[in-house]
């Protein structure tokens, strides 16, 4: 294909930030010979919410299926009761658009710090990949409260995990492990105390490796996978896991290799019937918003994650390289969120 058309959500905070740099690159990689790449931008998140009660009216959503990808800023502000946001823009685009593939690299580029001892736990670096599932476990608000502001108040959050879900997502990250060097998967679950879901993954991961023989697999509780991650990340070359805990390693992955502001991620249905979502692993960081000092990097190659999924892994490569090359001059400068954006596409 040669032209596509991308939405664009800058969303909360430092989202709108961090996307312009992304478009700034994408513009710049695809040249005047590469593909043409409309954007459309769509506006959700506080403002809209405050503006209008609106989270993610019905419209917006069908036209969002109209796109090729999206790629999103961040979703989430103080302004805003915790929870409506999230539950009413971004985890419904994950599960409308049947992104089950919640995919979060985790690579130490050269010459960026790591604040662990990396030559020590991992002398070949850190090069790994989370395959988390997108749209089932915690996430899916089964549950409810009883007795609100009682003493007898109940809680429940019911994590939700159906066989199709789990074996479709199991499947996606051994074909993963099967075309990495490695051919290396670790299941993360707690199927100790989590009996029920534990075993599902646990027999799902038995029965589907059958199908991938070179695939070599180990499982791990979450809590020791903590431990692994930080005293020998080189261990892990794909992980499998759930929604709720891929959400809490691939921060632990984000902070060691090289912070928050690298990471990147992209919302994938490998089926390719709905546009995937390209968003960088951070958050909207209100505290710094408006202030030029927020690291567009994860932004960035969350547009390599949205052109290798689109079919142009050249151009993906090339973005990759750029800010391979600008994180290594970079060192410990300090530059304003525009000035790494363009340093970066400037390379291209
Ligand atoms: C993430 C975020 C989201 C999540 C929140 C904002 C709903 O933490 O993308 O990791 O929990 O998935
Ligand atoms: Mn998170």
């Amino acid at each position: 294909r040669d032209a596509y058309s991308i939405a664009v959500i800058g969303g909360d905070g430092i989202g709108p930030e961090v996307v312009a740099e992304g478009l700034k690159v994408l513009d710049a990689v695809v040249g005047e010979a590469g593909p043409k790449i409309a954007t459309t931008e769509y506006d959700l998140g506080a403002r809209r919410w405050h503006a209008t009660g609106e989270t993610l009216p019905d419209s917006v959503l069908e036209e969002l299926r109209g796109h090729d990808a999206i790629l999103l800023g961040a979703i989430g502000d103080p302004s805003v009761p915790s929870g409506v946001l999230e539950r009413g823009v971004l985890l419904p685009l994950r599960f409308a658009l049947d992104h089950f593939v919640n995919l979060r690299p985790a690579r130490l580029f050269p010459g960026v710090a790591s604040p662990l001892d990396v030559a020590r736990v991992a002398p070949d670096g850190i090069d790994f990949v989370v395959v988390r599932e997108g749209t089932e476990g915690p996430y899916t608000g089964n549950g409810g409260a009883l007795r609100v502001g009682t003493p007898h108040e109940i809680a429940t959050e019911v994590s939700v995990n159906t066989r199709f879900g789990v074996e479709r997502v199991v499947r996606d990250a051994f074909a993963r492990a099967q075309a990495r060097p490695r051919k290396h998967l670790t299941l993360v679950h707690k199927h100790n105390v989590l009996t029920h879901a534990g075993h599902l993954w646990r027999r799902t991961v038995e029965e589907v490796a059958a199908e991938f023989p070179e695939v070599e697999t180990a499982y791990q509780h979450v809590d020791a996978a903590t431990i692994f991650m930080v005293t020998d990340p080189g261990r892990f070359d794909v992980i499998v896991t759930d929604n709720l805990f891929g959400d809490i390693i691939t921060d632990i992955a984000a902070a060691i290799a090289g912070g928050i502001g690298l990471a990147a991620s992209g919302n994938i249905n490998p089926a390719r019937t709905t546009p995937s979502m390209f968003e960088p692993v951070h958050g909207s960081a209100p505290d710094i918003a408006g202030q030029g000092k927020a690291d567009p990097t994860a932004a960035i190659l969350s547009v390599a994650m949205l052109l290798e999924h689109l079919g142009h892994p050249a151009e993906a490569a090339r973005v990759e390289s750029a800010v391979a090359a600008d994180l290594a001059e970079r060192g410990t400068t300090v530059r304003s969120t525009s000035a790494v954006g363009e340093e970066i596409a400037a390379r291209l």
